[in-house]
């Protein structure tokens, strides 16, 4: 077997707060690492503030493979990452979520024979419209080791014919990133900056193609964030697909227009949780803020017909309304007027040792184990 370092593959930014603990850890145990970043995501706001604020070196080996469309993105960081695997030998490596890098990486591995972990396997929104779909489900079917978030990813992946000894549950990464942090995020000083008070505002976060590249849907959104607005104030991080898309349909003016909206440019990490952690509640179409409201205990009204995060439904506090404004609007009034019965738990092994679960399935795949 190689004796090259493990590689750790990030992309996009929502790998981010999952590598840094896994990278944290591997130090701490004394693996020999390189950590990789595709450039898929390539602004300082939504990519380099990251590795600051969560403690990550620079990256060992930087792409830059930048934007471009589905094929474009993910053949470019094939094509560069096989050659980073031919110079560097690496004796395993490691790709998180589901983001067109972490596809291209898993298959140049599958390719070459080395191993690959998939961490956040066994996902399905069983919607294959979603490009992060197509990638959760051919990434698990060339990975190694399929470390799972929740009890229904195993379920999911054996359901698939997936062989059991593949299967790892090792609870929700993102959690420890989160927790972690969070005394770091709420003195952020965001609420001060951004002008609103704690407990009386909602987030609102919207990147989804389905959602802001179809221009009906999203002039939908705009119509019940218009009436949600007369309700609440609403902090709106704005991501970059999302103000490309407003202004080719020339809808960035109706979307400043909205009552009480404060809009402002992606957020770092901790501002952002900062944010989170003090909102009435949170509307979102992101995977990743489902979990951590959940985590957080605060309400989460997903923009979405479907989610891969059941388990924020079945025991967290997320709600899934889809685009139709009357669903929108209804629920946040049903929030808003303490309507909501506040039953809750944390899921299973969400408890911020997740690093330490995955470090020892990759511990035992390079033989260092026991
Ligand atoms: C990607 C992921 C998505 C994830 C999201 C989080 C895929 C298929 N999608 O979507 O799962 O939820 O990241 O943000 O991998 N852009 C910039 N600056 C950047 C990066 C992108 O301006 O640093 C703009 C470019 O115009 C680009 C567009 O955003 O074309 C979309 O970027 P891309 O990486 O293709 O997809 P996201 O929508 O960000």
């Amino acid at each position: 077997m190689s004796i090259g370092p493990v590689i750790l593959v990030v992309g996009a930014r929502p790998n981010f707060m999952k590598i840094a603990p896994i990278h944290a850890e591997l130090a701490r145990r004394g693996v020999s690492q390189l950590l990789l970043h595709t450039g898929q995501h390539y602004d300082e706001a939504m990519s380099k503030i990251f590795f600051e604020e969560l403690g990550m070196p620079r990256p060992d080996v930087y792409l830059g493979v930048g934007s471009g469309t589905h094929a474009e993105q993910t053949g470019r960081v094939m094509i560069d990452f096989e050659k980073v695997c031919f110079e560097h030998k690496p004796a395993y490596i490691v790709v998180v979520g589901d983001v067109n890098s972490t596809l291209a990486c898993a298959l140049v591995a599958a390719k070459l024979g080395i191993p690959v972990a998939h961490v956040e396997a066994g996902l399905r929104s069983r919607d294959w419209a979603m490009p992060e779909e197509v990638n959760r489900v051919l990434t698990d079917r060339i990975a190694d080791h399929l470390l799972t978030p929740s009890r229904d990813g195993d379920a999911n992946l054996l359901a698939e014919g997936i062989s059991p000894e593949k299967i790892t549950f090792v609870g929700n990464i993102m959690i420890d990133t989160l927790l972690t942090h969070l005394e770091d995020a709420r003195a952020s000083g965001v609420h001060e900056r951004v002008g609103v008070e704690r407990g009386k505002y909602a987030v609102l976060t919207l990147h989804r193609p389905s959602n802001v590249d179809d221009r009906p849907t999203f002039e939908r959104i705009l119509g019940a964030l218009e009436r949600v607005g007369q309700r609440i104030p609403l902090v709106f991080p704005v991501h970059p697909r999302t103000r490309n898309r407003a202004e080719e349909f020339g809808l960035l003016e109706r979307l400043e227009s909205i009552p009480n909206i404060v809009l402002c440019p992606p957020l770092g990490y901790l501002e952002f949780q900062g944010l989170t952690s003090g909102a009435a509640l949170v509307m979102t179409d992101s995977g990743g803020l489902q979990e951590e409201t959940t985590a957080l205990g605060i309400a989460c009204i997903t923009l979405r017909e479907n989610t891969e995060r059941p388990i924020t439904v079945t025991e967290g506090t997320n709600v899934i309304v889809g685009s139709d404004p009357e669903r929108i609007v209804a629920e946040v009034n049903r929030v808003l007027d303490g309507e909501k019965d506040g039953e809750h738990r944390i899921p299973e092994c969400w408890d911020g040792q997740t690093a330490s679960r995955i470090a020892d399935v990759i511990e035992g795949a390079l033989g260092r184990g026991d």
